[in-house]
Formats: C-alpha cells, structure tokens, sequence
C-alpha cells in the first residue's frame, strides 16, 4: 500500500461487529475475518501512529450479553463490560501478531457519562496513550451515570468519550456489512444517501430491526453520528469490505474519495432555527 496522507488530525474507526460475527450467536468469531481486520487496523496505524483509535463492535459478546442482561439485577450489566473485555484481548492478540502495540481500554474505569449518549471528559490519560504511540482498543460498556447507575452504552457511541481529546479535526468511521445507508431509487436498486442531517427523518429509509439486535442497528449508528458530528467530528458510515480495498481513501479530503467508495456523512447543520432539542 502506498503512503497515506492524512487529512484528519485523529481517525477513530469502529469495525462492526457485523463484519466478524454473527451477532445472534454467543461469542462466535470468524478468525479470518478478525485477522482481516486486524490488518486493516495494523495498515491505518502505521501511516499515522498515534492518530488512529479502534472501536470494536460487540457483535456476538457483546449482543449477547445484553440479551442476557437481568434487568432486576443492577450488576448484571457490568457482564457486557467483562464479556466486551474478552473482546478486545482477542483484537489485541491479533493486533499483536500484526506486530500493532494496541491497548485495550475498559472505559468504564475511565469515563463516567451523563447518561448513555453523553460522556464526561476522559481525555487525559488517552492523549498519553497516544503520545506513546500506542492503538487504543475499544468497545462498548456500562458505565456509570450522573445519578451513580450504570448504563449500558452501545460501542456506536463510544467515539464520543474523544471529544475531548487534544486534535484539531476527528474523524470518525463506523464500518459495517452495507455501503452507508441505503435507499430505493426510482428503478428499484438500493443506493447509498450522500448526507444525512439533523433535519432528516431515518425512519423513511431504515428497515425494521430483528428481535435481538441490541444496538438499533443503522439507526442507532445515525442518532449516535448526529451526536459527534454536533461537537464537530467529521462522521461517516462505510462498507467495511470497501476499505479493505480503498484504505488509503480513510485518511484522505473527503471531496478526493473516489465515486465507486460509497458513504453516508452524517452531518450537524449549524445556525438553523429549527429545534434540534434532544441532540
Ligand atoms: N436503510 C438502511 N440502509 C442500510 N442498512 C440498513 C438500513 N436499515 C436498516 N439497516 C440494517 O443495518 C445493518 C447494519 O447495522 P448492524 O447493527 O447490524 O451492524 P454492526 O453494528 O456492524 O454489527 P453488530 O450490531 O452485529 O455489532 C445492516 O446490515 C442492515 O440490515
Ligand atoms: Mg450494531
């Protein structure tokens, strides 16, 4: 692979769980797939160590656990959080073998949030951990909130706890099994929608979730984009088999991305005076 140039200060890239497991199953990984992925990673970091953070889906750990969660049992939810950490010493190990110094971070060790979109600020120890170059590895959690209860936060909503890191531009990329999110042209093949934005509506495009998906699927992956792009990340939802073909295209101007490298950008419009409340 060539040189990459970077044009985001930070990249922040969720792998779905979508892409190395079947999430309706419990704790079955597809190696090759992680070894896969694990490359990518290893490729995206070695063009900018010490600007690239790993998001891991929980795909089959973590879906399960919360399926398992026992709602009248307020410590039954930290399971995700140890499952989910199981999880990442898998990526490590692979990460490793890449010859990748990756870190796994429990983040509720780390970060507490308002509540499961937002988070208090957690930037001081990632900031040394990415001056010494290493990868940290993350994925979803229970956390504590404000009211001291834990809360289960999805790993969509994960590259929130950065926003506080030391980087002039973030970018954040959630790769999963589709080409961004899809409607139904006039002829009846699905394409991929340019920009979403605060002002859209997703519930015309998306379809319906199957029982057992924990995560909302693409919905949630747009409600949580929305949420970082209103602190100013630049977000975008990708197939993650296309950037095992364009991985350069990750780290490059938006506007350079090839048309056949399919996006959806979720998009904070500001200065408008429609009510945005709830984001
Ligand atoms: N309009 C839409 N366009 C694209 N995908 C959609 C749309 N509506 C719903 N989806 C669903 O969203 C899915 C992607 O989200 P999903 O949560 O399954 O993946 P993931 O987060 O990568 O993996 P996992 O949740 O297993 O960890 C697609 O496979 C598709 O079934
Ligand atoms: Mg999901």
């Amino acid at each position: 692979m060539r040189p990459m140039v970077t044009s985001a200060d930070l990249l922040i890239v969720k792998v779905g769980g979508s892409l190395f497991s079947d999430k309706m199953t419990d704790r079955q990984l597809d190696e090759q797939a992680l070894q896969t992925y694990a490359q990518l990673m290893a490729s995206l970091y070695r063009n900018a160590p010490g600007h690239v953070i790993m998001i891991s889906g929980g795909g089959s750990y973590g879906h399960h656990a919360v399926r398992c969660i026992d709602e009248s049992d307020e410590l039954s939810l930290l399971s995700l959080g140890m499952i989910n950490f199981e999880l990442k010493c898998v990526w490590h190990e692979q990460l490793k073998r890449c010859g990748i110094k990756s870190y796994p971070l429990h983040l509720a060790s780390m970060t507490s949030c308002v509540n499961r979109e937002n988070f208090d600020s957690s930037a001081k120890f990632v900031n040394k951990l990415l001056y010494a170059k290493y990868l940290p590895l993350v994925t979803g959690d229970a956390l504590l909130n404000e009211q001291g209860v834990l809360e289960v936060v999805g790993s969509d909503y994960v590259a929130g706890a950065f926003k506080d890191l030391e980087f002039n531009k973030i970018r954040i990329v959630i790769m999963t099994d589709v080409p961004g999110v899809l409607q139904k042209s006039a002829t009846g093949q699905f394409e991929t929608i340019k920009e979403i934005d605060q002002f859209n509506d997703p519930a015309q495009w998306l379809w319906e979730t199957p029982e057992g998906d924990t995560s909302g699927a693409m919905q949630g992956k747009i409600a949580a984009l929305l949420k970082q792009a209103k602190w100013g990340a630049e977000c975008f939802i990708v197939e993650g088999q296309a950037c095992l073909k364009n991985p350069r295209w990750l780290f490059e101007e938006h506007s350079d991305w090839p048309e056949e490298f399919k996006s959806t950008q979720i998009i904070w419009r500001e200065n408008n005076a429609k009510d945005t409340e709830g984001y």
